[in-house]
């Protein structure tokens, strides 16, 4: 018997939105099944050009995944040893991986404590450690967590003065907006991931790449196909493997099509979480001309790991995003950290706490969920 009086609530409802585009899907599967170019297929192409006006840039690159979007653009400039790459510490693993693979060195910067992003000033710090470590600062990877793109415009002044690349980390962003600038058209280059729990997910791994560079573009189409010239047993340059199915860009198509709609609905359900959050619980503040993707709704409350075990007896799900910060980690801890120390970094990864966000999230449910929440926190 199940003691729980109510349903558990998802924490990503992936089905709301299947049942909402089920004959399209289904027909745009079925063609590729049909005309079988499971690689390479006409969907790729269709696709690319789509996300590409969408994000109002001029390529859309697609590759296998978000973490080869990051380090595509990476092995394009040549970014190696004795080269610095500032990431924050305060985000996936992905973002400084590529770096490391790449035989350049990550310096960690911090977050700024409201909307969890690297600034121009953290970024800063981290320009400072690299030269006071030998290191030629060479690029830089804001990431635009839990959907709200960074602070673009003094992060790309700052990398202009440093003579430094900007990679948009916009794995959770694509969608989102500064302005009227779309994620993707905000910094030189933009990487995204389609993880399937992202604003734009498909149904297994994916990602892309968006720039208005010519010259970079056919460089990053030949990176991901083994470094191929004219075809692909013409071997120009030193390349991997990193290819987006046909089956997933036909998925993604489908998808695409409702991007702008959705991200309207998520930011209806943040704003309706935003209204009527309990004192005790820090909600997350965004740039005031920005839209985001709302990948995640994050808050910041104390006793966060209480907080979310009870949350989980009144059936409500909650996530950490991110537990440990990367500066911390084992695989991690000896490469530079920028300033004294990544205090807001460290302070974040025991005091965030995501609650359930989907575009599908009715009111109701969201009730439910800040009464729970209202419940253990004053309790
Ligand atoms: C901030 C960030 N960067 C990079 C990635 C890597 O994307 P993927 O899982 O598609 O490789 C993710 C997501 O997983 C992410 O959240």
């Amino acid at each position: 018997m199940n003691d729980n009086p109510t349903p558990t609530i998802p924490f990503i409802d992936l089905a709301a939105q299947r049942d909402r585009l089920q004959p399209g899907l289904d027909q745009a599967i079925a063609a590729v099944l049909g005309h079988g170019a499971f690689i390479n297929g006409p969907e790729v192409k269709a696709f690319e050009r789509d996300l590409a006006a969408f994000a109002g840039v001029a390529h859309a690159i697609g590759c296998g995944n978000g973490t080869d979007a990051l380090f595509l653009p990476l092995l394009a400039h040549g970014v190696g040893a004795g080269d610095a790459v500032l990431v924050p510490s305060f985000t996936f693993v992905a973002t400084a991986e590529v770096v490391v693979l790449t035989g350049a060195t990550p310096v960690f910067v911090d977050v700024d404590a409201e909307t969890f992003n690297v600034s121009a000033e953290t970024m800063q710090k981290g320009v400072a450690e690299a030269l006071r470590r030998g290191l030629r600062p060479r690029a830089m990877i804001p990431v635009d967590l839990f959907g709200l793109p960074a602070d673009y415009d003094a992060l790309n002044a700052l990398a202009d003065a440093e003579d430094m690349l900007v990679i948009a980390d916009a794995a959770q962003s694509f969608g989102g907006r500064r302005g009227d600038r779309p994620v993707g058209s905000l910094a030189k280059i933009t990487s995204t991931s389609f993880f399937p729990s992202k604003p734009l997910g498909c149904y297994g791994d994916g990602g892309a790449i968006l720039t208005d560079d010519d010259d970079l573009a056919d460089q990053l189409r030949s990176l991901r196909a083994h470094g191929g010239g004219k075809d692909k047993y013409d071997n120009v340059r030193i390349g991997v493997n990193s290819r987006l199915d046909t089956i997933q860009a036909a998925v993604l198509s489908c998808k695409l099509a409702i991007l702008a709609d959705e991200i309207v609905a998520r930011g209806n359900a943040a704003a309706r979480y935003n209204s009527a959050m309990p004192e005790a619980v820090m909600p997350p503040r965004i740039f005031n001309d920005a839209v985001s993707a709302w990948a995640q709704y994050t808050v910041r409350v104390a006793n966060r790991d209480a907080v979310a075990a009870q949350l989980k007896t009144l059936g409500i799900p909650t996530a950490v995003y991110y537990p440990k910060p990367l500066h911390q980690q084992q695989a991690y801890r000896d490469y530079p950290v920028a300033g004294d120390g990544l205090p807001v970094s460290e302070r974040l990864a025991d005091e965030v706490l995501s609650l359930p966000m989907h575009p599908y999230l009715e009111d109701p449910v969201q009730q439910r969920i800040l009464e729970g929440l209202r419940s253990v926190v004053t309790a």
